[in-house]
This record gives C-alpha cells, structure tokens and sequence, in this order.
C-alpha cells in the first residue's frame, strides 16, 4: 500500500481502513514523508469527512506515534481542555480548586496563535515559572502537590505538531474530525482517565454554531469513550471575551482575583461548571451540585489560592504573586477606550477583542514572535451593559503608544450597541456525555 492510494480512496469518498490511517499517522511523524502529500490528504478529509470509526482510528495512531504516559499520581488523574477562547482563564482557577478538594490534574496546555490566548504563555509570565518540565518531573509534581500545568512535550503525539502546523496554512483546521482526533490524540497520549472538554461556540471560537460543537463533542466522547476514558464535553459561550482581562499577566492576575473572592461572573462560573464535571469524574462527588459545594468552600476558605502558590513554587515560579499582584509584570501606560456612541451592548466580537490585545503585544502573529507579558486590556462592559457616549468601555496596558489607536479602534469596532434592552449572555448551551446530550435554552 502506499501513500496516494490512501489520498485516492478519500478523494473519491471512500472510506479509509485501519491500515490505511496508519500509515497516514506514521507518516506525519516521519521525517521521509512529503508535506505536500500529507496536505492533500488533509483536504480530501476536510472535504468528504470521517465516520466515527475511522476518526477513532486515527486518533489513536496519532496518539501512538509517541510517548503514552500512565502517570501514577496517587489518584484518578484528570484532565481539561478548551477549543479555545479570548479572556478565558478558566485553567488557571479551576485546576487550583479541583486539586485541593483531593483532585489530581496534569494539565497539558498549548501556546496562543493568532487571536486566541494560551495558558502555557499566560504562566511564563509568572516570574520564574517553568512549563516545559521532564515527565517524571510534572507526574511528581501532580502527585506531590495535585495539580501541574505543562507544555506537550516533543515525545507527545509528534504526528500533531506537523499536521496542525500544515492545517493552520492549508485552510484545513475546520474539520470535525481533524480537530477532534488533534485534540483527543493528546488527552489520550497524556494519561488522563477523566477529560472535560471546554467546546466554546461563538464568535471567538473555531466552532461558529451550537449544533457543530454539539458533533464535534460527541464525537470526541465518543474517542474517549472508546478507549476506555471517562469524557465530558460541555458546550459554553464565546459571544465575548470570558473574563474581563485579555493578555498574558493580565488574565493571571484575573484568576488571583478570582481565587482571593475579589471577582465573580462568568469566568467564575464557566470554571465552577468545568470543575464540577473533573470532580464528578475523580469520584469525589456524586453529582453536581455537591461538587459546586466542595469547590466553593475551597474558594471562600482561600485553599484554592493557597494550591495555585504551591502550585508555581512547585514549578520554579514566584508564589508570592499570589498575594502581591505587583511583582507580574506591570504595563508602562493604561490608556482609557472611550465610546462613541448610546446604547445597550448586544455583542462583543471575542475574535476582534483578541486581535485588539494581540495589536498591543500580547499575541504573536507567527510562531517565532515575542509576546509582551505585560499588556493587554481590560473591559468594563459586557453583552447586556448600557454604555454613555464618552464612558470607559475599556483600559488599554501599552508598552508602545504607536499600538495603542490600532488597539482602540478594533475594541470599539468589537462592540455591537443596539437601542432596547439587551440580555446577559447564555454561558452554558449542552452537555455531552456518552449516554445523552442535553441542550440547554
Ligand atoms: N485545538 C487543538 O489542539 N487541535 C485542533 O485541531 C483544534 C484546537
Ligand atoms: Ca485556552
């Protein structure tokens, strides 16, 4: 068999066999194999699909075409991943909740690329926090403290790293089942027995609709399902950037205000439903609602932020920024964003809101470009706020002054005003399991 054979057979629609996807896993981690030829097939799947079994198999030879850990941490280890969003920190609160009611996480994170943030970026901006961490070094930590939050190490799922580098440029990451065996390759390689999918639909997502995310999320439960992990995807909103604070140290300082009880809202409550669903899934609770209740005591009795400092100084990180916001690194300038206009805020395009950040620094337009830890901005308005002509809508944090009108203008440009009253965002729209999806309205 060789490799156009494969091309041919999904050009005319066919299915693949087993072998057939093997070979294409195998071949995406190979020096050997042709870029070109892998991007063909690329797009003969991104055009004729995958039925479920052939996406299961692919992920599971992607999955093996590098390290599988089976991380013993003294528990059920656990983990989450989002599709991606602007403003959402959710990571950096819930990982710390969970792991002090008795949870044990590795979280493997990825960096941002164009306008979506990345944890793994948003933790380097911690003082001396190290997030590219040996294996045994990040299962000990796990172990040891509960929680650790890591980079994909090279000898993870290498078969990824080259296709979604040619998807990014081959107009081919909007495939269900290329993004779910990108993503479910990596939990499964990972070890995590538990896995909670953040699918985010809106505006800032990859996904545009509720009823796409509804099959991409079954069919990666469906993955999970059948390699014999435990998954749950719930299907939440990116109408608008999550948290309020958009950039690196800024969205750090989020979450700290978030585990010190100085801020509440929607990334609170997007963290509380995720982390309902990691305990529910590490037997520690039986249902949701007992779940919320441990992970609030954990919050109001501060041992959620006492897990995030032990957490950093565990990975060579400053803890102390935990209690002291000044030492992550401050901006030179906050510069207000001013409405031009009455009305209520119907939308806030999250893609637009990230590109406004990533303007002034905070994201990188190619791989090989610098992020600014500093900067970024801050919204004080929300889908549903009333908003006066000449009102702050938004703090600019400027390193460069040249950025900053560029930045102004996509902030202003994000927000849709309408004339009538206007209601909060929907955060919570289904959730799959492998025996149901239920919509939320
Ligand atoms: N995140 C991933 O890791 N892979 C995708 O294909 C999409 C989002
Ligand atoms: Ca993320």
């Amino acid at each position: 068999m060789d490799f156009i054979e494969v091309i041919e057979s999904k050009k005319l629609g066919k299915k693949l066999t087993d072998e057939q996807i093997d070979l294409f896993a195998r071949a995406a981690a190979s020096k050997d194999a042709k870029d070109y030829q892998l991007a063909a097939l690329l797009m003969a799947i991104r055009l004729n699909g995958m039925d479920a079994r052939e996406t299961a198999s692919l992920t599971i030879s992607m999955a093996r075409t590098g390290d599988m850990l089976k991380p013993d941490v003294g528990g059920i280890p656990v983990d989450k991943h989002s599709t991606g969003g602007v403003g959402d920190t959710t990571t950096l609160v819930l990982v710390p909740l969970v792991a002090a009611c008795g949870g044990k996480v590795i979280k493997m994170s990825g960096r941002g690329l164009g306008h979506t943030g990345g944890t793994i970026d948003k933790m380097e901006s911690i003082p001396g926090m190290r997030v590219e961490l040996p294996e045994e070094e990040f299962i000990a930590i796990a172990r040891r403290v509960g929680c650790c939050v890591v980079g994909q190490t090279s000898e993870l799922v290498p078969a990824d790293k080259r296709l979604y580098a040619l998807r990014d440029v081959t107009a081919t990451v909007d495939s269900i089942p290329l993004i779910a065996s990108s993503i479910m390759s990596k939990k499964l390689a990972g070890g995590a027995q538990g896995i909670v999918l953040d699918v985010k639909v809106g505006s800032g997502a990859i996904m545009k609709t509720v009823e796409q995310c509804i099959a991409l999320s079954q069919m990666m439960v469906d993955i999970g399902v059948r390699s014999g992990r435990d998954v749950v995807a719930l299907i939440t909103h990116m109408y608008e950037p999550l948290g309020s604070h958009v950039g690196n140290a800024l969205e750090v300082r989020e979450a700290i205000d978030v585990l010190s009880g100085r801020t509440s809202g929607p990334l609170l409550e997007v963290s509380l439903l995720l982390g309902e669903q990691m305990l529910i899934l590490s037997r520690l609770a039986d249902d949701a609602a007992s779940a919320r209740a441990m992970l609030l005591k954990k919050l109001e009795d501060g041992s959620g932020l006492a897990k995030l400092r032990e957490m950093i100084q565990a990975q060579g990180g400053d803890g102390r920024v935990c209690d002291n916001l000044s030492l992550l690194p401050q901006a030179q300038a906050q510069m207000p964003v001013l409405s031009r206009a009455d009305g209520h805020i119907s939308a806030v395009d999250a893609e637009t809101v990230g590109r406004a950040a990533q303007s002034l620094g905070a994201g990188r337009r190619t791989k090989e470009d610098i992020i600014d830890p500093a900067v970024g901005l801050v919204m004080h308005k929300r889908i549903g706020d009333f908003v006066c002509r000449g009102e702050t809508v938004a703090t600019l944090f400027v390193n460069d002054p040249k950025n900053a009108k560029t930045a102004a203008d996509l902030v202003l440009g994000a927000i849709t005003l309408s004339d009538g009253p206007v209601k909060t965002a929907q955060l919570l729209f289904a959730q799959v399991t492998k025996d149901r999806t239920v919509t939320y309205t």
